[in-house]
């Protein structure tokens, strides 16, 4: 059996990345207009930091607007409130990310129900949830469009495909199958109490990996010829590398590598892609709410 197609996560976002930075370029010169984006960190969590570190940093390339707000671990739920408040009313903010997770003093679903629907990048309000799953035009998590990119790309049509989902979370499982319905797939949605999981797995032409089990999906898994999306970023031991860790996906890679046709790796696959999808919904947010159209 031959190898599988690597997918180039890295490669993809950066043309991404590229397009929206042209696209930025034009929107100014022709409309004065610069796309903004907001983050809100409430707490110290070290990878909420680095996320956020990277976002900001992925915004100004882009030449956007960034602005990051971070909030003490003990921020109120009304102290986070308002700044959602805040920042909902400033014009000069096309887009609004809450990082999650929120503390436990926090509502999470009231303030990401508080951002204004137009300004919600994330596609996490309820608003935005349903019309997604109503298939609606629809502003969707930025996860599950990155995977949809790279899995059109390399897969082409998706009509009829049998496609699963491992993980219903809100913020990947869930959209996702929504995404691969509107492609036409048939969608299964697998989570840790579907019986037979393995089975499942094998029936489909596309499997995602969502369920932040470190390398659970193994090689046998997997139908050959399908393509594999790997969500998972888990970090693990490991005695030979300098730091005594590293990240790993849901997947096994070594194993699945073996029999996919097409596999995404950790790190380097769906991870660069999210951020690339951030600045594309923020773009396509500014447009909207500035009454332009979006630049080819
Ligand atoms: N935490 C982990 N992933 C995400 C995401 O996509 N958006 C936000 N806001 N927080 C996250």
């Amino acid at each position: 059996m031959s190898q599988a197609t690597i997918i180039d996560g890295k490669a993809f976002a950066a043309n991404l990345r590229a397009d929206i930075g042209r696209r930025v370029a034009v929107l100014k010169q022709r409309h004065g207009l610069t796309p903004g984006l907001s983050v809100v960190l409430v707490g110290e969590d070290p990878a909420s930091q680095v996320y956020v570190r990277n976002k900001g940093k992925a915004t100004l390339e882009a030449g956007m607007k960034s602005d990051t707000y971070t909030l003490s671990p003990d921020a109120s739920h009304e102290e986070v409130m308002a700044k959602v408040e805040e920042l909902n009313n400033d014009a000069s903010v096309h887009g609004i990310l809450v990082q999650l997770p929120l503390p436990d003093q926090v509502d999470s679903d009231a303030i990401l129900n508080a951002i204004d629907p137009d300004k919600d990048v994330d596609g996490f309000h309820t608003l935005n949830v349903g019309r997604l799953t109503s298939g609606q035009d629809a502003m969707a998590p930025c996860t599950p469009v990155g995977c949809m990119i790279m899995l059109k790309e390399v897969v082409g049509d998706l009509t009829g495909k049998q496609a699963i989902v491992v993980g219903r979370s809100n913020i990947v499982g869930k959209p996702m199958a929504a995404l691969l319905l509107k492609e036409h797939c048939t969608v299964t949605i697998a989570h840790s109490r579907t019986r037979d999981l393995a089975g499942e797995c094998r029936r489909a032409d596309i499997v995602i990996a969502a369920v932040g089990r470190p390398r659970m999906i193994g090689g046998d898994w997997i139908k050959p010829g399908a393509t594999v999306i790997d969500v998972g970023i888990n970090r693990i031991d490991d005695a030979s590398t300098k730091s005594g860790t590293r990240l790993v996906g849901d997947v096994n890679f070594d194993e699945a590598v073996e029999t996919a046709g097409a596999i995404t790796p950790v790190p380097g696959g769906v991870g660069p892609m999210t951020i690339a999808c951030l600045l594309k919904n923020t773009l396509t947010a500014a447009c909207r709410q500035a009454g332009v159209a979006e630049p080819e």
